[in-house]
Formats: C-alpha cells, structure tokens, sequence
C-alpha cells in the first residue's frame, strides 16, 4: 500500500492528491512510517466533521503511547495538555481557559499588533526583495503570544528561539530538548508572578477560578507552553499562505487594497482555499467505528484532513477557486467540536491588521519567484512556506491604516 501523501509533489499542492484520495474513498486507510501499522485519513468534509465530533475518537494521546516503547524525551507539560485530553478533563480546562482568555483579551491587544506590524515592516526595503515570512510571518505570531502571556521583553528572543526549535521537523532531540526549556522557562515565569502579579494571560490563567476549581500548578506550565506551541507556527502559515493566495490572484488582492474593510471576512476563505493546519491533530478510536461507510477498528490513529475537507465540491462549490466574497464560514480550518481553535480571534485579528497594513504600506507587492520555485516546509500537519519573497515596489506616501 503506497502513501500519497509521500509523493514530494504532495508538498508542494497536496490539493489534487486529496480530490483524487476524496473520490476514491472520503475515509482510507494509509501506512504509517516503516512500521506496517495503518492510520486511517479522513478528506471528506462531512465526513471530517463527523469524525471531529465522535467521542468514540479520543484525543488522550498520553494513553494511546503509554503501551507503546518510545525513545522520545518531550517534557510531560508539551505531551500532556488541553488538545491531548478528553471530558471531563478537556471540558474542566477549556472552561477555565476560555474565562480568561476572552475576546476582550484579544480586542486589548490589537494596537500593540499593529504596533509591531509597523515596526516590522519600517524595515522592509522599498522597491526591493524580502522575506515575507522570515520578516513578518514568524516573527508577529511570537512577539504577540509572549506579549498575551507577559512573558518579559528581554526573555523574548530565546523564548522565539526555542519555540523555532519545537518546530524543526524531523529532529526529534531538539524538539525534545526545547520543550524543557520552554517548559522550565515557563514554570520559573509563573513563579515569578505568582510573586509579582501582573495583568497578562498567564496572570489572569494564575487567578482563575470556577467555583472551588483552579489551575494546578503543571495544568499552568502546559498551558503555556500549549498557547506558544498552538498559536506560533499556526498563524505564521496563516500570513503565509494568505499572502501567497493573495499574490497569485492579483485581481482579488486588487479588491481587497480598495475595500480593506472586506479583510475580516475574506479571512474565512483564505483559511479555507489554503489551511494552515492541512490535518488536525491525531485522534484514536476506542472502540470500532464506521466513518463514510468505512470500518475503522478499534486502537487505530484517525487523521482529519482539514486542508482536503475544505476543498470538498460537496460542501463548497468550485472549491479550488478562490472567492472572497463566498460564505466559507463552514471551513474546518479552526477544527471543529470541543477542541475547535481557542486562539481563533487572535489568529484572525493578526491576520486582519498584517494583510491591511502591508496593503496600504506596499500596494504594489508581488511574488519576486514564480510559485513553483517556492519552498515548502517539509511537515505534515501544517502547511507552510519555507520562505515567500516578495517585491516591494516604490510608493510616495507610505501610509498607516486607520
Ligand atoms: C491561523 C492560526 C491558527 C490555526 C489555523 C489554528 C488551528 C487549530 C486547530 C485546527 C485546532 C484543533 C486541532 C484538533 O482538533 O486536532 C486548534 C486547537 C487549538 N488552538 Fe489553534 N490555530 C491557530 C492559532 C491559534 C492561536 C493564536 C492560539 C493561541 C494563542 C491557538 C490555540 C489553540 C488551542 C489552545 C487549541 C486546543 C483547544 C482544545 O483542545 O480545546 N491557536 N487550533
């Protein structure tokens, strides 16, 4: 049984394999690495849907692995976190995360995103080429998230440093060895306000009550660590492959630097046409379960294609089309269920401020490289440029949005 999903052009516009995959079967076993085993990948929306609201599909990862040998050294606060766990454990920590971390959180923070917008882009050349995503799509998502939880200024760069390292695909020791670091990193950060409370997130996280119930003390830490893992290279990919959409559709991009007030809304289809986070998180199956008339036994991992979902000709018409002006509030790009994007808002008011502002900044931008020259991250479950240049072209009058 060969894997698809292998094949090096999959990496580069996994959207065909997926309709071929869809058409075939909306729910089809695939191997998993050398071992023989199976997974099973889901493509179809409805489908995808179905399987992300199955509590018959468990996300207690810890459980899954514990009868199964591995070499690998990840800090328990990275293994076991909100994303990794089931009700009633799941629904006791959403709960308490989501009365801190509220939509007026996310509306305090808009200037300071803005702010560091700017700052950012002050040093982009005019008419000349740049990076967009070394330049502004990795660094925006960190600064913001260290700014939400109140991680100080000066611990900022090795904060951003081991938050890259977490993400080197295929380094399983560095990935191990960062997420002790962020973890001791963040467990001395809450020591320190426990002492010296402040107004950010995690002082807010530290505080939280639901009637007796509270955050322990390892609940904290991987919290933390979950919002700097789940919101960094999620929303790098979103101003990336936004961005990269956007370019190759001048026309659309055209529309949108005249009516920047559409950008909110355009946001549903950019992260439908082209999702950051091509398949959610694993999922297994406690018991047998029939998904899209397929059997899936029992003990098996379950991977949801949210990137092939959202190209589903059944739920969204002319789904390879990009059309900003279609309803794609269905998208599966956030999830879906009870462990649907808690950072959804912010992901959205990062993108909105950062395409408005480098549309007013840089309205002449385009690609500097044609698209089959670029270079994506060789990962799986997100989906994102390596880099994206751009060019900048010369304007008189370099302006701030409203
Ligand atoms: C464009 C950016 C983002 C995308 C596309 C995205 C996507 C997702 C998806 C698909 C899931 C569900 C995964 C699954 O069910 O397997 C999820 C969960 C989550 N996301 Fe995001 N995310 C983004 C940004 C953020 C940000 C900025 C934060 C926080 C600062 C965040 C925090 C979380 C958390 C905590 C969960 C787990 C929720 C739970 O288990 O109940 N995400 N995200």
């Amino acid at each position: 049984m060969n894997d698809p999903t292998k094949d090096p052009r999959f990496l580069h516009d996994p959207y065909p394999t997926y309709a071929a995959m869809r058409s075939a079967c909306p729910v089809q076993a695939v191997p998993t690495g050398s071992s023989g085993h199976s997974s099973y990948l889901v493509t179809g929306y409805a489908e995808a849907r179905q399987a992300l609201g199955d509590p018959r599909l468990s996300k207690n990862t810890a459980a899954f692995f514990a009868d199964k040998r591995s070499r690998r050294r990840l800090h328990p606060a990275v293994a076991h976190n909100m994303l990794a766990s089931d009700p009633p454990q799941h629904t006791r920590l959403r709960k308490l995360v989501t009365k801190a971390f509220t939509t007026g959180a996310v509306a305090e923070l808009r200037p300071f995103i803005a702010g560091v917008t700017n700052t950012l882009l002050d040093r982009w050349p005019v008419g000349g080429q740049v990076d967009f995503i070394a330049s502004l799509a990795v660094p925006l998502p960190v600064i913001v998230i260290c700014e939400l939880l109140g991680v100080p200024e000066a611990d900022r760069p090795e904060v951003q440093r081991w938050s890259a390292e977490l993400f080197a695909a295929g380094k399983p020791d560095r990935i191990d060895a960062a997420s002790h670091s962020v973890a001791d990193y963040m467990t001395g950060l809450i020591a320190a306000k426990r002492l010296r409370p402040g107004d950010a997130l995690l002082d807010r996280l530290i505080a939280v009550r639901d009637g007796t119930d509270q955050l322990s003390e390892e609940e904290l830490v991987s919290l933390a660590v979950l919002l700097l893992v789940a919101g960094h290279e999620t929303t790098t990919n979103l101003l990336g492959n936004a961005a990269l959409a956007l370019l190759q559709h001048p026309a659309e991009l055209e529309r949108l630097r005249s009516n920047p007030e559409d950008v909110p809304t355009s946001l549903d289809e950019l992260l439908r046409f082209d999702s950051p986070v091509s398949t959610a998180t694993f999922r297994y199956t406690t018991e047998a379960v029939t998904l899209g008339g397929t059997e899936i036994p029992a003990g098996v991992p379950v991977l949801v294609a949210l990137g092939a979902a959202n190209r589903d000709p059944e739920r969204f018409s002319s789904p390879d089309q990009l059309k900003l002006d279609r309803d794609a509030v269905g998208h599966l790009g956030f999830g879906h269920g009870i462990h649907r994007c808690v950072g959804a808002p912010l992901a959205k008011a990062e993108a909105d401020i950062a395409l408005r502002t480098i549309l007013s900044r840089f309205p002449g931008i385009r690609l500097a490289v044609s698209p089959d020259q670029l270079d994506w991250r060789r990962t799986r479950l997100v989906r994102g440029l390596a880099s994206l240049p751009v060019l900048t072209v010369a304007t008189t009058l370099p302006r701030l949005p409203a």
